[in-house]
């Protein structure tokens, strides 16, 4: 289809350029403009990054056809201080400290500043509601709401520009008091780039091919056709690794690309590097890869048994990792225990879900070093790491970090720059990757869904005195953090009480299901879960307030952790009173208070969503079949 002539009038000024009717407004504003403050987070219409005025009226750019905005007055994040001056959303932004990694910032901008202009005098709650369409996930919305009522104070009168000055830290004094985060500018203003938003000249564009398979044998690529595409001017797969072929934070188990076989869906085959996105997408489909399909395994503990199917040769039992902690002798404490509660727990797995997707950029820089730009969380792993699958001395490689949009660990594991590394040293041009939301979901490290056994013993009065606890973790088909995820499990796995005859096993697993990787709490969650559940279960079989039994076992100064650590001292108990008094607790044991409870209501509380009773244990015929499951 012929290109557009189109004419627009873009924060203020006069713009005509061709443009291409497959366009959306989103690409023509940041790939023709470069006005890369309008973000790209969802696609989908669904997180409000992309947020922009078109005839005055705020709109998602990435759901508008770019021939929408031909003759339209259009207004984006840099038009909101193109004098040089931030607007006053802007610096109530800057300071109220409603930005963290910025990314869904200037959306948030964008759609604060239509609030005000549609009703100066919006309350909080209107402010919330029409506010719904953009996401945040890292700042919290609070911050956002308050600088939002800080700029709509202003622009009514009742505050002045003195609201926006830097508050205290004139004595030199920073802890204790507020002070503005120096980053928020470029955040605010849309000015800040992220690696997606970098550009090089002569820079090409990647696609990468994915596994549609689980778990099967490469009998053979075929990228001939793909090469023949116009535009196209890289291509690489695992053949074109020159070094150590190998990955991962704690055993070097995945390759760049697949290698021989492929062992989960979505991970990497080919990358093809063109002069555009389509033409990278035209060689993408042109790819043939023959597979011979290979039995898959998807449960961890299926995977343990022997006769499943095997996903890392080196690994025939399938197990990346066994954390066993072990104190005292748990068997003595179950014979001196009056009551034993076991129960089995489950986590799933989580996205990360940060609104920058996975982007970088790469290029061979003229003394021919390997540069690397990209928003990783643990780049002089990353180098090190990069230098051994490129085969070149460690001066000869340099990453980068660019702005993180939400990281929360997903960030921590290297995943697609050794694609870009090996695009740029093979075509010597700049290459840039930027993931699909659907690719980022699909393809990408989640958290590891957990299976927990747990059996504890306890005295008639609630004194723990022996935990046997069995955390299976699914790594999915690579390592990747996956030895220290478990080994915070392991650690962490009992909790912060005071336990004489404990037993932790943690395994780590592999799996045809996506990798597991880091995940904020790295591994505890999963385990604290399972415990604070349990103890709660507890609290019901012995019918004790599940505050008294915490209180009873908690660790105090003197105390040993679990794994033999003296502890010089604890705030256990004073975080628990603390946390009583501040939920005003109403002492009882969980399952028999139900709607009756008066401390769920009141400022600052919100009815829970287990108002209603559950069946009713009777503790003392609990006890009576003392050692019994519950
Ligand atoms: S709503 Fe447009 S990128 Fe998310
Ligand atoms: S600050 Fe909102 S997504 Fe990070």
């Amino acid at each position: 289809m012929a290109d557009l002539t189109l004419e627009a009038t873009v924060n203020g000024r006069r713009v005509v350029r061709q443009a291409k009717p497959s366009q959306r407004a989103l690409d023509f504003l940041r790939d023709d403009l470069h006005m890369t403050g309008t973000k790209e987070g969802c696609g989908a219409g669904e997180c409000g990054t992309c947020s922009i005025f078109v005839d005055g009226v705020l709109v998602k750019s990435c759901l508008l056809p770019v021939a929408k905005i031909a003759g339209r007055k259009v207004d984006t994040i840099e038009g909101l201080s193109a004098s040089g001056e931030m607007s006053a959303v802007q610096k109530a932004f800057h300071k109220s400290g409603a930005s963290q990694c910025g990314y869904c910032i200037p959306g948030m901008v964008m759609a604060a500043t239509a609030a005000l202009r549609l009703n100066p005098d919006a309350d909080r709650e209107e402010i919330k509601e029409r506010l719904g369409g953009n996401i945040c996930r890292c700042t919290g919305y609070q911050k956002i709401f308050d600088a939002v009522e800080m700029a709509r104070d202003f622009l009514n009168g009742k505050l002045s520009e003195v609201a926006f000055d830097e508050l205290d830290a004139d004595d030199g004094k920073y802890i204790g008091v507020n002070v503005r985060r120096i980053d928020a500018p470029s955040k605010v203003t849309g000015a800040l780039r992220y690696a997606g938003d970098m550009v090089l000249p002569n820079m090409l564009h990647v696609q990468v091919l994915r596994s549609p398979h689980p778990h099967a044998r490469i009998i053979s690529i075929d990228v001939t056709d793909a090469a023949a595409i116009p535009g196209v001017e890289g291509i690489v797969t695992a053949a074109d690794v020159p070094g150590q072929d190998g990955f991962g934070v704690f055993v070097s188990d995945q390759p760049v690309m697949a290698r021989d076989k492929v062992r989960y869906v979505g991970e990497p085959v080919v990358a093809v590097a063109a002069e555009d996105l389509a033409a990278a997408r035209r060689a993408i489909a042109k790819i043939r890869v023959e597979y011979e399909m290979l039995p898959a395994v998807f449960d961890p503990d299926e995977a343990m048994i022997e006769g499943a199917p095997v996903v890392h040769d080196y690994a025939p039992g399938n197990l990346v990792k066994h954390i066993p902690i072990r104190k005292g002798n748990v068997e003595e404490g179950f014979a001196r225990s009056d009551i034993i509660v076991e129960q089995t727990y489950e986590t799933q797995q989580v996205e990360h879900a940060y609104l920058e997707t996975e982007a970088g950029l790469a290029y061979v820089d003229h003394d021919g070093v390997v540069t690397v730009h990209s928003p990783s969380q643990n780049i002089t792993h990353h180098r090190h790491m990069l230098s051994r699958i490129l085969n070149l001395p460690i001066n000869k490689v340099r990453m980068i970090m660019s702005p993180v949009g939400g990281g929360f660990g997903g960030k921590e594991d290297m995943i697609y720059q050794g694609m870009l590394a090996l695009l740029t040293m093979k075509t010597r041009r700049p290459v840039r990757l930027v993931f699909t939301r659907e690719e980022s979901i699909a393809t990408t490290a989640k958290r590891h869904p957990s299976r927990t056994s747990y059996k504890m013993g306890l005295t008639r009065d609630g004194v723990i005195l022996a935990s046997q606890i069995r955390i299976v973790y699914d790594g999915g088909a690579y390592g990747m953090s996956t030895e220290g995820v478990i080994r915070k499990g392991a650690i962490l796995g009992g909790g912060p009480y005071n336990i004489p005859n404990f037993q932790i096993d943690t395994y780590g697993v592999y799996t045809n299901n996506t990798p597991s990787g880091a995940f904020r709490s790295f591994g505890s969650l999963q385990s604290q879960f399972a415990t604070e559940s349990h103890l709660d279960i507890c609290a019901e079989r012995l019918g004790m307030d599940p505050f008294e039994l915490r209180l009873k076992n908690a660790m105090r100064k003197g105390d040993q952790t679990h794994t033999k650590q003296p502890l010089n001292s604890s705030s256990m108990s004073d975080v628990l009173e603390a946390a009583r008094t501040a939920s005003r607790w109403e002492n009882g044991v969980p399952n028999m208070r139900g709607a009756t409870r008066s401390d769920l209501g009141g400022d600052g509380t919100r009815p829970s969503c287990t108002l209603v009773p559950r069946e009713v244990i009777d503790p003392a015929a609990d006890l009576s079949n003392r050692k019994g499951a519950a």
